[in-house]
Parts: C-alpha cells; structure tokens; sequence
C-alpha cells in the first residue's frame, strides 16, 4: 500500500539495492519478466521467440506464462535487467522470492470429525468432477489415501497431464491423481543441478509435505492410520471424492517464485477448481508479490486460492499471503492429545506431548536428569555435537526449544548416551506444544512448567540432591476442552499490507494433524531415523490451509455458480468463534488468554454452515482494482497484478475507500492527526449481499458495537424475493477520539449479523486507530 510514487520508489530500491549488493553487474538473479502480450510483433511465431529476442543469452529464459500471467523468468545481470525494463512493450520486472513451507515439522491430527461430513459425503460421488491442485512438494502415489476405488473418468473439461520423471512413471496417475508436474527450472537457474541421490527429478515427494497435505484436502478413506500406534483411527480428507493434481515447486533449498508462477500458470489452464498452497514468504506489495499475482489470475478464472497464514505466532503482525482474493487460513487446535507426563522426584507432574512409538523407559524407575544449559554444559538447545557424553550418558536431559529441528534435538541427546529428552518452551512459544515422533523418549512441555523443572533442577544441585524425573507416555487422548485454541504458531493480524483486510479469515485444524506420508521418507524427518510409516503427524498452518481447500472443493460442488469470493464469504460467515465444549471464547494456546480476530479472523471454519449461508458478499475482479486504487496502488502496479491496461481510478477513488471492498469482514483504520484536537472518528461501509438461501426470505440486522462505539445499519431489515436478489446496505460507525501516545494504536472489535429463520451471517467489525509519530 503506498501512493503512487511508492509503488515505483519501491521498484527503483529494489533494483538498486541490488545494483548495490552485486557491485561488478555480473552476478545474475532471477527475475519475473512482465510483457505487454498483444504487443508481439507478427513475425515471431511464438511468445517465446519474441522473449528470447530480447535477452543477449537465449538460455537464460527460465519459464515463460501465458494464463495467470505474460511474459517470463530469466537470469538477468543488473545490465540487462536495466535494458529491459526499458524496452517498451516490457511492464515490469519482479525480483525473484523464495519461499518456504509452511509447517513447524511435528506431529498429527485430522480435520473436523467424520461424522460432522457423514450426512455429505455418504457414499455419493460428490465433489468428484472437483479438482485441487496443490502446489506443493509433489506427493507419493502409492499412498492408500490416493486410491482410486469407485472413481468414475475425471470430469470432461481436464486438460492436466501426468508427467514422467524419476521414479514416476505416467502410470504413477489414476482416477484420483489425475494430473502431475513439476517445476525446476527456476530452482536450478539459482542452485545449480539438483543432487538426484537427494531429491526427485519427479512430481515424488522426497519430503513428504505435499503428500500429507494433499490427503488432507482429498484423501480417501483409509482405516486403520496411525503412526506409531498413535492417533489410531479412520483417515480421510476433507473432500475424500475430489480429483488431486499435484504442482511440485518446493525442493531441498526451498520453492522459488519462477517456479511456484510456473505452476498457477499450469493449474489453471489444466482446469483446477481449487488451488491450496501451504508456502509463504515475506510481505511485499501485491505488485511484487508472485503468489499475489499468480492468485490473482487464478481467482479471476474462477479458481479459489486458499494459502497458509504461515507459523510466526503469536506475535502480531505476522501474518502473510494477505492478498483479498487469497483465502488466508491460521491454524487451530483439536480435540485430540497425546500426553506424555513429566514426573519429577519431588513428586510433581508437569504435563507435555509427545508421539515417541518406541521402546519406553523402565516403569517405576527414576532416571538422573540434567539441564543441557546448566554450568558445563555448552547448549541449552542441544545442537549437534554440543552435549558432552560423560555428562548425558544415562540421563534424561532437559534441551531449549530453538534453532535445529526439534526432534533432531533427540537424536543429538540419543547420540550422547542420553536415555530421555524434556523439551521446554522459551517464553515466546508460551504454552503452545507440538507432539513429534520422537528417537527416543522424548517429551515437549510449555514455558511454564519448563521453569518449574528447572528451577527443580537447579534447587537440587544446591541441596546437593541429584535430581530425577521420567516420562509417563499415555498415548492418544480425544475430548480434550476446552477446543478449538488458535495455536500458538498460527500467523497473527494485523494485516501488514492492507489494514482494511482483516487477516487471517478464518482458522482450521493445523495442530497435531495425522495424514499421509510417504514410505520412503522418516517420519522424523532426520536420516539417521530408520522408522517407516504410511502415516505421521505434522503441524503447521501448511495443514490447516488443505482442509479449508478440501471445505472449498465441497462448496463448489454445492454450489458449481459460486465464485472463490462467495465460497470465502461462506466459510468466513458462518465460522464460531466459541468453543465447542462449553460455549466459552476461543482461546489463545500460547497463553489460554482469550483469543482475538487478529488471531482467528472470523474464527474456526464450520463446514455443515458454509453449505447454507443463506447470504454472501461476493467480490468481482473490478471491485478488487477499485479496492487496489483506494489502497493507493498506482495505475502501472494495478496493471501488473490484474493485466488490465488502463485501470482508471478516478471513478474509484470518488466512490469510497479500501475498507468499501465488499469483503465478508468489516475492517477500517484511522490515523490521527498528529497534535491536532482529538476529534470524533466517523466512517462508513458500504456492503451488498446475494441471496443464496431460500427466495423468499427476511433478514434482519443484529449489531454487536464495539466498545464505545456507536454503529448504525441502514436499513435494519433486507427483504428478499428471490434468489441470486442482490441488496445493498450502509454501515456508519462514529467513536470517540482516543488518547495514544505517538506510535501506537489500539484496536476495538464487534460484529455485525444478518439473520432470518433459518441462517445468522455474522461479520466481524473491527475499528483501528493509530497516533502516528
Ligand atoms: C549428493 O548427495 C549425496 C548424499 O549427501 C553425496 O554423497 C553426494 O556427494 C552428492 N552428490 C553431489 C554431486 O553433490
Ligand atoms: C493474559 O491475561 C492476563 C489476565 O488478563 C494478563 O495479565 C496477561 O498479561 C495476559 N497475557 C498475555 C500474554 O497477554
Ligand atoms: C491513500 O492516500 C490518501 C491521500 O493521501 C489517504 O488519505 C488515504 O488514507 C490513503 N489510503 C490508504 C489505504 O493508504
Ligand atoms: C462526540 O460524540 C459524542 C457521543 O456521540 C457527542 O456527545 C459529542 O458531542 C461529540 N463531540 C464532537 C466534538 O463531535
């Protein structure tokens, strides 16, 4: 967000900057080239000839896109880059991103329970013509949940293909996995040749994310999954019955932007309905943020975009793939829990989680433990080679959340003759634990009772009493309450590009999540881990964002007219935002504070409720380049995100402002002036719903005000006729000025709801106001 001359300020930093670091002009980067298409004079047969025309070295172009994008990537020394962007017919050149997965690599757990999806999913083939790509890092064919039983031929408009690569003949597809590519041309231009005893030349999943979140968004029924005698149940994604088309852009060294707009390119040309992309990076402008652009194509074919909130909770801020017409989903807890117990010798019991399958230790028996951050010791976080074997040997060994994998934190601890692991929490993971599949016993416990084992600790080497502990394993425990929480990792609002948006919209299972998992793969990720399992248990917003994907494909079937903003819009309006055991607020797992829509959005997602929202705010592709002018993007940024030439803004700009975007959240932001006299804040939204419930219906308006904060709709009742029936109204809200000290702000939150017989459609209401500096 910025005025016009920040759009292109921001380019011109970029570019220099780069200048800057690479000095001599020889170093070479990647960067996505944007052309103006139909300016392609007729003697070049193809784009692609005309492109190469204009590079010095042909064998620098990496991709070329022609669906959600034109032009193409290429390595580029600053010299050429420079002419390039002064060539005419070239808009713009977007320097090159990498991105990461989304997942705090733990343990498992699945979506909203099976019977919740009975009545839906019973035995017909809905949501079978539905197809999700998932972008992601390929996925592993064998996989029962991939089965494809009872599956008719994919649905008539399918033009994806199945590619060949190492170890993935074309016979790896069926009639669930219905299309794979991938994508590592961009990868390679930057690492060099990918080491094939490593990684796949392939659409397999050497890592095994993509193959977990894949079946959670479309895995079949599979029974009996567990891993390591965990989480022993039923398996299944959310839309067991759609078709998967899988996008490898993620490798060892990460998910490169040419690559990861390669495959929105491809997915929507093959005719995905759905694209789920658990990978982010950091918050750019739209207009230099790839997964923006790619996704902004997409939903303008009609394709929804749900995308991972990312895992930088809880602190505020966090929260990226914040573009309005990307699904933004965080990550919530279950009801599920595996506990494994510390008890210390002095009697205390101090409550942890853990997935270790392995032999346990001796019943009854206190084992000496040790603190890997006490005097003598060289690391608290029980890196690699840090933890002196005659100090270890035979104990178990409290180690510092932080830096290396958590379970690789175990097999440091196992390599030093240690017999257990306690992981504590720092004070910024709070109480939020993550359940892993261990090396050896092994346990997580939050920050607090970390304190207490320590302070047990280090009281007993004053006393001169060694101390002990062990860990008490109890397996899988379900009715845990209260639940859902926001976990703690789960990305958090406010929006840092837009404040008008709120973000994330919504929240979904994405702690402890059990899903497929390749067999070729550790599911502890470390290569020492001999231990093999069909299943395993990870958590991250990574997961979280498949179900909503999987949710999507089922309202699209539902609905086949919906457009990705009517599906946001019904899943944002009917989420909760109480607990389901006892009707309290959701609650924050960091510090079971109450949670708040910066963290939750508009709260937990309700799949039976998003079928029939009885009303939605839908969005089309003009109302997002009006929403770009009010933010203040410039005409030429406009035109790099939405391809339209002349976006005229005048119109625009008289018409509102960027918090009038139709969006199913309300969200507004005020600056104060400086030291002028605090004057009474006022603003207004403007909303129009469709009618998707019954003809013939009556709503009426129920407003939740934020604290001090007067709100007043016009009108009050919306009476529909018909169905599709559009109607309009006018929300005006006026607050009292309030005192801050410069650089703050404060937040007030409500809700608005329109209700008739049948359905409630609840929108938050949130009012910001910043004292700028
Ligand atoms: C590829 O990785 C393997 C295993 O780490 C290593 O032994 C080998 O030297 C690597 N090959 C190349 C070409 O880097
Ligand atoms: C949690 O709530 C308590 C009581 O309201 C408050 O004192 C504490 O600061 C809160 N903790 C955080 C991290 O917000
Ligand atoms: C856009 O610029 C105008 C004029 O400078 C300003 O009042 C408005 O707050 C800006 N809007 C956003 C969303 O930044
Ligand atoms: C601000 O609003 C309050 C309550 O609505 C009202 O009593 C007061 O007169 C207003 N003040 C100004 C300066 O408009």
């Amino acid at each position: 967000m910025g005025s016009p001359v920040k759009s292109w300020w921001c380019m011109a930093v970029l570019l220099s900057l780069y200048l800057l670091v690479t000095g001599s002009g020889e170093e070479k980067e990647t960067f996505i080239v944007q052309v103006e298409h139909e300016a392609m004079p007729s003697i070049f047969p193809t784009h692609r000839h005309w492109y190469e025309s204009s590079l010095a070295d042909t064998s620098s172009i990496i991709h070329t896109y022609q669906t959600v994008f034109h032009g193409f990537s290429a390595r580029l020394s600053p010299a050429e880059a420079q002419k390039l962007q002064s060539l005419s017919h070239v808009i713009s050149l977007i320097p090159e991103q990498v991105r990461h997965l989304h997942t705090t690599r733990s343990p498992h757990f699945l979506g909203l329970n099976t019977a919740d999806r009975a009545g839906l999913l019973k035995e017909t083939d809905f949501g079978s013509d539905l197809v999700i790509g998932v972008i992601d890092t390929g996925i592993s064919p064998e996989s029962q949940s991939f089965n494809d039983r009872d599956l008719g031929l994919p649905p008539p408009n399918w033009k994806g293909q199945c590619i060949a690569g190492e170890h993935f003949p074309s016979t790896s597809c069926n009639r669930k996995l219905i299309g794979a590519r991938y994508f590592c041309a961009g990868y390679e231009a930057t690492n060099g040749k990918m080491n094939n005893t490593l990684e796949y030349r392939s659409p397999r999943d050497s890592d095994g994310h993509g193959t977990h979140t894949a079946s959670i968004a479309a895995g079949r029924y599979v029974y009996p999954a567990s891993i390591m005698g965990y989480a022993k149940g039923m398996a299944s994604g959310m839309a067991p019955k759609a078709r998967l088309a899988v996008y490898k852009v993620c490798w060892n060294a990460g998910c490169y932007d040419s690559d990861i707009l390669a495959a929105f390119d491809a997915a929507v040309a093959d005719g995905v309905d759905v694209i789920s992309l658990s990978v982010g990076g950091v918050v750019v402008p739209y207009h230099l943020d790839v997964i923006a652009v790619g996704a902004f194509g997409a939903s303008e074919a009609g394709v929804f975009v749900s995308a991972s909130a990312g895992n930088g909770g809880p602190g505020g801020l966090t929260v990226t793939n914040v573009a309005p017409w990307v699904t933004t989903v965080g990550a919530g807890t279950i009801d599920r829990d595996f506990p494994a117990d510390v008890v210390l010798g002095n009697g205390k019991v101090i409550a942890g989680v853990s997935v270790y399958g392995g032999p346990g230790l001796t019943p009854g028996r206190m084992y000496p433990l040790v603190y890997a951050g006490s005097d003598g010791y060289s690391s608290s976080l029980c890196l690699e080679g840090s933890l002196e074997p005659n100090s270890v040997k035979g104990k178990i060994v409290v180690c510092d959340r932080g830096v290396n994998l958590r379970a690789q934190k175990g097999q440091v601890v196992k390599n030093a003759g240690g017999v257990g692991m306690i992981l504590i929490n720092g004070p910024f993971d709070g109480e939020g634990l993550v359940a892993d599949c261990h090396v050896l016993p092994a346990t997580s416990v939050g920050a607090a009772g970390g304190d207490v084992i320590r302070r047990y600790i280090s009281l007993g080497s004053q006393l001169r009493s060694p101390p002990t502990a062990t860990i008490i394993f109890k397996g899988t425990r379900v009715g845990i309450r209260p639940a859902p929480k926001v976990a703690s990792f789960s990305a958090r609002g406010p929006n840092p590009e837009s404040g008008e948006i709120l973000k994330p919209d919504v929240i979904a299972p994405g702690l402890n999540i059990l899903a497929a998992w390749p067999t070729t793969v550790p599911p502890s990720a470390l290569p020492s881990d001999r231990r093999r399992s069909e299943f395993n248990i990870l958590s991250g917003t990574s997961m979280a964002c498949p179900h909503v994907s999987g949710l999507a494909a089922l309202l699209k079937a539902a609905h086949p007219d919906w457009t990705p903003a009517a599906i946001r819009s019904a899943l944002v309006t009917t989420a909760y935002t109480l607990d389901i055991s006892g009707g309290g607020p959701l609650l924050d797992e960091s510090t079971n504070n109450v949670s708040s829509v910066f963290d939750y959005g508009a709260g937990h997602v309700l799949p039976d409720k998003a079928m029939d929202p009885g009303l939605i705010y839908d969005i089309s592709t003009y109302d997002y380049v009006d929403f770009l002018c009010n933010s203040n993007y410039s005409a030429h940024s406009i035109r790099v995100i939405t391809r339209m030439a002349a976006a005229d803004c005048s119109g625009a700009k008289r018409a509102g402002h960027a918090a009038n975007l139709n969006y199913p959240s309300l969200s507004a932001v005020f600056h104060q002036s400086p030291n002028g006299h605090p004057n009474n804040i006022s603003t207004h939204f403007i909303r129009t719903v469709t009618n998707v419930g019954d003809p013939n219906s009556v709503y009426k308006v129920t407003i939740s005000p934020p604290p001090a904060t007067h709100v007043t709709v016009q009108p009050t009742t919306l009476a529909f006729r018909r169905l599709g029936q559009k109607l309009n109204f006018l929300v005006r809200l006026q607050t009292l000025a309030v005192q801050l000290s410069p650089g703050t702000s404060t937040v007030k939150t409500g809700s608005i709801s329109w209700s008739d017989a049948k359905h409630t459609v609840t929108s938050p209401l949130l009012l910001t106001i910043h004292q700028p500096l």
